[in-house]
């Protein structure tokens, strides 16, 4: 299998231009593209009639290079004819507004009238390409739940909610139970009466909102499904996978991934826009690529990576020599298997003419080129070596879309954000240089030494049981604020907190204080000193402990010398909990004080800031990937038994230098 690509539309150049691109692509090591995704409209100019002679005809051209290709379904991409044809396919906003065509997305995924259309057209795609020796999977439709954020509240997605509880909770008597509508008068006598959340004068039921974004996931999974159906019955034997956004919270990826073979995902580190960072942390890019290989807990493909500057009206930063590279690496470190870059060669047109390929405009190779060439030069021996191993990781984190939901209808404090919060552990984790394992709370995770379980605020008795016969049998566990105040419905429920889980961390939240309008700072105390106060935000848990040990003190206000952090021995194991959302320096304390506790060792000793460690389980070793995200030179000292592959700069004997944005790769046999 080749393992670099590109995103190819042929549809947007001449012709006499591809034999043109294909070779260039295969001197730059390129063996695989993914093309189709939004050409729905030149596949299908009218009902029923089918033109695949142009798409058959690029594949032929790419194909005398040696190139495999990847093919998308268009249903991202309804054409004008297929909405003047059922104008109802067009989505209704969240203020009822009917959004128009243009742009993509313009549908409603419970439409039946579209679903229709996406049956004739996939399953004649599909039998067109079915067996085809160059094709080797498909991309279902492109980044589903993207600009579908705040839709559809359609009369069609209003049926299907009510359809879906139904189905959830049997007889409405169970539904006005679940979500509490004794409250206001909002009890209801039938489904038909059930809104969808439209804006009220104030504001919803969390109980409905939450099971309204549960349904909004289960249908994007649904819609998917129909498609995969199609390509599982018309064509074995070629793969099935979608392109996902990381940290996107619109679908539960876990749930989307079911019906795939694996998953991928799209990896853009510089932005463009003024709400987001102009250039993504390096943890944040490390964490978002663990989850992905969380999701199915095996390698997956990154379907889009940066190729150049993004941008739609407004234009992100360039990509600094060596950024392409170091992105690369690091996609392959976290267990991607397969790096097809976004584009191919920069378009002349469109709402995407600033987001630039490899190529620019001009469809001159640059400076872009060739650092993807060496990329790809470097890399391709290894990749079959790398295995699906993992990373080796005796970290586990506990990723839950439900908690995410849940913190989104009820957010405690303004700021407060469910990532944010993960990122805390992750990232004094990864500055650490400890590998993790983004998993599901349903999976498996009784073989971790550690497990952080942040924010467990929705509960069931098996996740509790679950959680404490992990402490029982010798695990660490790290609870945080905001445990067990709920059940699966989003009811709180009457007991004091954590509830059943109060013995395995030996404490009780008696209190909680928002920081709304106050102040609050934590002491760590566990060291052979203590640590000066360091200000906390957002939230404290205020606790009394009934035999667990305060790690760390508030160190203010009434609640001033009670614990923030403690630490309880539960039968073989040891059970943590963090009553604040804790600043970076206590963290990166706590976490230490856990990880060697726990017997866990870092991948390398401290090393300069910027500088990233991640392992790859290989077939034949240990492989080390030291990636350089500063744009200053590091140095480094490598254990003696490593063995660099690719940059092997050394200054001294085992000591290692790192250009700017430079990498290097050791096994470790
Ligand atoms: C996403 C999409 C691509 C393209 C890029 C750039 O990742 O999947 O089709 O639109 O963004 O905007
Ligand atoms: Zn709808």
């Amino acid at each position: 299998m080749a393992h670099f690509g590109v995103d190819y539309y042929p549809e947007h150049w001449p012709q006499s231009r591809w034999p043109i691109d294909a070779r260039m692509m295969r001197e730059a090591g390129i063996g695989l593209v993914r093309m189709g995704e939004f050409s729905w409209a030149k596949m299908e100019p009218a009902e029923g009639k089918f033109d695949f002679a142009w798409l058959d005809e690029a594949i032929a051209v790419v194909a005398k290079e040696e190139i495999q290709v990847v093919l998308g379904t268009p249903t991202a991409t309804p054409p004008a004819w297929i909405i003047e044809r059922n104008p109802e396919i067009l989505p209704v906003d969240h203020t009822g507004m009917v959004r128009g065509f243009g742009g993509r997305h313009h549908d409603c995924q419970s439409n039946e009238a579209y679903r229709a259309h996406i049956r004739r057209f996939v399953r004649a795609m599909a039998r067109h390409f079915r067996g085809h020796p160059h094709v080797i999977g498909w991309q279902t439709d492109n980044e589903l739940g993207n600009s579908h954020r705040t839709l559809c509240f359609c009369d069609s997605c209003k049926q299907a909610f009510r359809a879906w509880l139904k189905r959830r909770y049997g007889s409405i008597e169970a539904v006005n139970e679940a979500w509490g509508t004794v409250f206001w008068s909002q009890t209801y006598s039938s489904f038909a009466q059930i809104p969808v959340p439209l804006p009220t004068p104030n504001s919803h039921n969390p109980s409905l909102l939450l099971d309204w974004k549960r349904f909004c996931s289960d249908l994007i999974v649904d819609f998917q499904k129909l498609q995969i159906d199609i390509l599982r019955a018309e064509c074995p034997g070629q793969f099935i996978t979608h392109n996902y956004m990381g940290f996107f919270e619109k679908t539960n990826y876990f749930h989307l991934a079911r019906d795939l073979d694996f998953i991928c995902h799209n990896q853009y580190p510089l932005h463009f826009r003024k709400d987001r960072d102009p250039v993504a942390p390096p943890e944040r890019l490390a964490a978002i690529l663990d989850l992905m290989r969380g999701i199915k807990r095996k390698p997956f493909w990154i379907m889009e990576e940066q190729a150049g500057p993004t941008g739609w009206e407004t234009v992100s930063s360039t990509p600094r020599p060596g950024q392409l590279r170091l992105w690369t690496y690091q996609a392959v470190a976290h267990g991607s298997d397969a790096v097809v870059y976004f584009r191919w060669r920069t378009c002349l047109f469109g709402t995407e003419q600033f987001w630039h390929g490899i190529l620019p405009h001009s469809g001159q190779p640059g400076r872009r080129y060739a650092e993807v060439k060496q990329t790809i030069g470097e890399l391709t021996p290894l990749m079959p070596r790398l295995g699906d191993g993992g990373q080796g990781a005796e970290v586990a984190m506990l990723f839950s879309y439900d908690q995410e939901w849940a913190f989104q209808v009820q957010p405690h404090h303004f700021d407060f954000d469910y990532i944010t919060h993960l990122m805390t552990y992750y990232t004094a984790l990864h500055k650490a240089h400890v590998p993790v394992d983004l998993v599901s709370d349903a999976e498996d995770f009784s073989a971790y030494k550690v497990v952080i379980a942040p924010l467990m605020f929705l509960m069931t008795p098996d996740l509790e049981a679950k959680l404490r016969q992990y402490v029982a049998g010798g695990g660490h566990l790290v609870l945080t604020m905001r445990t067990g105040v709920k059940d699966w419905t989003n009811q709180v429920v009457p007991h004091v907190l954590p509830g059943p889980l109060a013995d395995v961390v030996g404490l009780t939240v008696d209190e909680y204080d928002c920081l709304w309008g106050v102040s609050q700072a934590v002491r760590w105390q566990a060291g052979e000193r203590a640590a000066d106060p360091e200000p906390c935000a957002k939230w404290c848990d205020i606790v009394t402990p009934a035999g667990a040990r305060p790690l760390a003190v508030y160190t203010m206000d009434y609640y001033q010398g009670t614990p923030a952090i403690t630490a309880n021995a539960y039968e073989r194991g040891v059970a943590y909990y963090a009553g604040t959302e804790l600043p970076p320096r206590t963290m990166r304390a706590f976490m230490a004080h856990v990880l060697a506790t726990a017997g866990v060792e870092p991948l390398i000793a401290p090393a300069p800031e910027g500088v990233e460690a991640t392992r790859r389980r290989g077939k034949d070793g240990d492989y080390i990937f030291l990636l350089n995200h500063a744009r200053t030179a590091a140095e480094l000292a490598l254990p003696a038994s490593w063995k660099p592959l690719i940059g092997r700069e050394f200054v001294r004997e085992h000591v290692l230098q790192l250009a700017p944005y430079g990498v290097a790769l050791c096994i470790s046999a």
